[in-house]
């Protein structure tokens, strides 16, 4: 088969296989132009302009209809922008024209410079796309406008109006605009509440794409599977077994070349309130009515509000030695880097069972996952609990995996038990499976209109009231990090709270990822 064949196949049956599209009359054909906005920084360069071009290598992006603009205040040709850039593309120089593929992806790459906040700049994009659509011989349904916040989020109003004024203009040709916005959103409730009040009064909802890249995890992505298509869960998932969950995120690195940002935002805002809170709803929610995204976001919604006030007592926060030392955080600053945090849900299924939120930056390992222990056996006439409980481990990242933790007998002629598990490792059973990078599958949603892994209005206000009490006393100095040694397992009040909630640690069992 012929590789252009092959990625045809390959477009047609991951249409065809998306279960979740819920939106079969938007127009997916005719011109498409993705703006970057903020294109001269961080996470446009690492993550949006890569995502793009994986997605271009596949055949998702097609040259005879995209094209790519990147917007920002700096002052570069179009050269030095794709220079900047062409670095961060995977490009594997060993397979057969792939610097090729690069050069063809910088080539559909356009830089425009303008401020955030006047129209001059806006027009002279829109002048940009509008050449490009009018090169491309539109036809009427074919302008499809994508337009990617990589900026930080004081510009998005302003951005937004400009967009608004300026860049939809060409109604002649219907289509589409959409927005994708990067977190933060917001600092509390009430600033991300004025935030999607004033992008609100612009977009409509399905226009507006709220982007949490651990929705795009692959093993995060597979918590729907995984809970409602199989029988053994479904009985298992609740208070009467389950003793208690922990989602927790490690780095092993700190702040390095983000302090800035990083103070004035700490670890809760950071990595808790969107990312963990996330991964906690797709593992508490009830089965949604179908696989449309507003029935899989409303039923998020609810476990979201179900959540109980976070009590001081079961919060432990830290800050790693050093962090003060970079020049751009304060001599005194009181911003955690490290929390752990016990949610309570309080609902029929869940009524009692701690949801330890951990996050940690400058930590022993970097790892993300989801661990759900199970209750001891009761009547335990093999004294098990000497083994540990039964454990169901979710490893979002690196190595994925998910492990069942199994008591067993020891083989040999002795009656004893031993700790096990029941073992799949994405490498070793996907072997020569490239699993996509979240951005590159989110990207590919908004371009389809599918709204399911992005975070709606409602879904957002309801992790604010979460986490807003409790930022406010951190904010007002009310709550303090305990100072943690880099490299450590975070402060030993975070594990004394663990044990305190329920969380039985096992002994003597340490589970090696594959090598392969
Ligand atoms: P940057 O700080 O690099 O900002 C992006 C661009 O915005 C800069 O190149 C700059 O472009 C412009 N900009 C910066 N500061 C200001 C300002 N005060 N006023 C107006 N424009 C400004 O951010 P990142 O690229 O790191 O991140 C973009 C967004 O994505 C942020 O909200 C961030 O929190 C979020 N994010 C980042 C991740 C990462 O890995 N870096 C991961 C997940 C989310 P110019 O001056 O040329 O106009
Ligand atoms: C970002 C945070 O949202 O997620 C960073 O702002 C963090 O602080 C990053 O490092 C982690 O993402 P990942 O995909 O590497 O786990």
């Amino acid at each position: 088969m012929g590789s252009g064949q092959w990625i045809m196949e390959k477009r047609s049956s991951l249409r065809n296989d998306s279960f979740s599209r819920d939106n079969d009359n938007v127009p997916e054909t005719g011109c498409l132009s993705i703006i970057v906005l903020g294109a001269s920084g961080d996470l446009a360069k690492k993550k949006t302009f890569p995502a793009l071009f994986n997605l271009y290598r596949q055949g998702f992006l097609q040259s005879n209809e995209v094209h790519i603009f990147g917007y920002a205040r700096t002052k570069i040709s179009d050269d030095e922008l794709r220079n900047r850039i062409r670095g961060y593309l995977i490009n594997d120089k060993s397979a057969p024209g792939q610097s090729e593929q690069v050069s063809e992806f910088l080539q559909l790459i356009k830089y425009v410079s303008g401020s955030y906040d006047t129209e001059e700049g806006f027009q002279l994009l829109d002048k940009e796309i509008s050449a490009h659509e009018s090169s491309k011989n539109s036809l009427e349904g074919s302008s499809r406008r994508l337009f990617y916040f990589a900026l930080p989020p004081s510009v998005y109003p302003s951005v937004s109006r400009m967009i608004k004024k300026c860049c939809m203009n060409r109604s002649d040709l219907g289509g589409w605009t959409r927005i994708v916005v990067e977190k933060p959103f917001g600092k509390d409730l009430d600033s991300s509440e004025k935030l999607s009040a004033q992008i609100g009064e612009l977009f409509e909802e399905p226009q507006i794409y709220r982007i949490d890249h651990y929705l795009g995890k692959e093993l995060v992505q597979n918590l729907l599977v995984l809970r409602f298509a199989n029988r053994m869960f479904l009985p298992l998932w609740n208070r009467d077994n389950i003793d208690n969950v922990q989602i927790v995120f490690r780095e092993d690195f700190g702040t390095e070349g983000r302090g800035g940002y990083f103070d004035e935002y700490g670890i809760i805002r950071d990595i808790i309130q969107n990312h963990l809170l996330q991964v906690l709803c797709l593992v508490a929610m009830e089965k949604p009515v179908s696989l449309k995204p507003e029935h899989i976001r409303d039923e998020k919604v609810k476990v979201l509000q179900s959540v109980l006030p976070i009590k001081d007592e079961e919060v432990v926060l830290g800050q790693y030695d050093g962090y003060r030392d970079d020049p751009t955080v304060p001599d005194h600053s009181n911003t955690p880097t490290f929390a752990t945090a016990v949610l309570r849900i309080h609902n029929e299924r869940w009524e009692g069972v701690p949801f330890i939120l951990k996050a940690g930056k400058a930590l022993n390992s970097r790892k993300a996952e989801i661990r759900v222990q199970f209750k001891d056996v009761p009547g335990d006439i093999f004294k098990c609990k000497k083994q540990g409980r039964n454990e169901f481990v979710i490893r979002l990242q690196p190595s994925e995996a998910m492990y069942m933790k199994l008591t067993v007998k020891q083989p040999g002629l002795e009656m004893s038990t031993a700790q096990s598990e029941l073992d799949l490792s994405y490498r070793q059973r996907y072997q020569g499976v490239t699993i996509p990078e979240a951005y590159e599958r989110l990207i590919l949603d908004t371009i389809r209109g599918d709204q399911q892994h992005f975070v709606r209005r409602d879904e957002l206000k309801a992790a604010w009231e979460i986490f807003t009490p409790l930022l406010h006393r951190i904010d007002d100095g009310e709550m303090k990090p305990l100072p943690y040694k880099p490299g450590s397992r975070g402060p030993a009040e975070a594990d004394e709270l663990l044990s305190k909630v329920g969380y039985v640690q096992t002994h003597g069992y340490i589970w090696i990822p594959p090598t392969l």
